[in-house]
């Protein structure tokens, strides 16, 4: 199949499995041994170093296809530029000299939210099939996992053009699931410091050292077009290095454990500028108690 065949017809009702590498990872034939060793060796990936690759899960000859579509859609993003600390927040001058809490990095990348992504768009036809899901799920040894429930999260394209950054953090969901689709020339290479803190242990000491430039703790992930990521981001410490030059995209699938996921209404201005009705509805309905915060 080339990339000619599986653009013509633009066809909705067509299966987006058309896109994925099933020799390799036969999602579609969900106890085959080929796909229960995949799962295997993934479920040891994570345990281990809180990160997965799945190298080539998009067939080779749909790359330009994918590459095609969010370089189509990228002018549709978001822009914003921060300094955040590790944990998300502005430095804490309480905290001494040198203090991860004190430290802030830029961050700077283009998002295009869900809700501005054809939904016959093939990204979206990934992020929605439910054989994909199901794999993610086993892998994370879950029975299921949902899509987020927020209009805008759900699915996220990150665009990072030359000079654009993403300073070191930990991030707030569990897990995420990423796909690139177009891969920087030089730089925007992805590194994480795995398992560096666990529940009830920050290891600042630990953290304090990667930030200042320690590689000891540190591994590269060469991440390639049509690889699909898992990555537990909650406990490891990582970043992406700054395009050097090229571009830089990422498509990210937000599923979560529970159902319902919606972000915060500040949360969501703060990161996309905007809310959506839902947004609005979930914090009226986070505040059905009828007491303050
Ligand atoms: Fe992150």
């Amino acid at each position: 199949m080339n990339v000619q065949s599986l653009r013509e017809p633009i066809a909705p009702q067509r299966d987006c499995l058309a896109l994925v590498n099933l020799e390799r990872y036969p999602v579609h034939n969900f106890d085959s041994p080929v796909l229960r060793e995949v799962i295997n060796a993934a479920r040891k990936d994570l345990a281990e170093n809180g990160c997965l690759r799945l190298p080539g899960f998009i067939r080779a000859d749909a790359f330009d296809l994918l590459a095609e579509e969010t370089t189509m859609l990228a002018p549709r993003a978001l822009y914003s530029s921060d300094e955040y600390t590790p944990y998300g927040t502005g430095p804490d001058k309480s905290s001494h000299e040198g203090h991860p809490r004190r430290r802030a990095h830029r961050s700077t990348s283009g998002s295009v939210t869900r809700d501005l992504i054809p939904m016959e768009a093939w990204i979206q036809r990934l992020y929605d099939n439910p054989a994909i899901m199901s794999l993610v799920a086993a892998c994370l040894e879950a029975d299921e996992i949902h899509q987020f429930a927020d209009p805008m999260r759900g699915l996220i394209i990150n665009v990072m053009d030359e000079g654009n950054v993403l300073g070191w953090h930990f991030d707030a969901n569990e897990f995420i699931v990423s796909l690139m689709t177009r891969r920087a020339d030089k730089g925007g290479t992805f590194e994480y410091s795995p398992g560096i803190r666990a529940p009830g242990n920050e290891n600042f000491d630990a953290v304090q050292s990667v930030l200042n430039g320690g590689k000891g703790l540190v591994t590269n992930l060469d991440l390639q077009v049509g690889d699909l990521q898992i990555f537990k981001g909650r406990y490891s410490l990582h970043r992406v290095n700054r395009v050097e030059s090229g571009i830089r995209h990422t498509a990210i699938f937000g599923y979560a454990r529970e159902p319902g996921f919606i972000g915060s209404a500040a949360s969501t201005m703060k990161v996309y500028g905007r809310v959506m009705p839902e947004h609005i509805a979930a914090e009226n309905n986070r505040h059905s108690d009828g007491l303050s915060d």
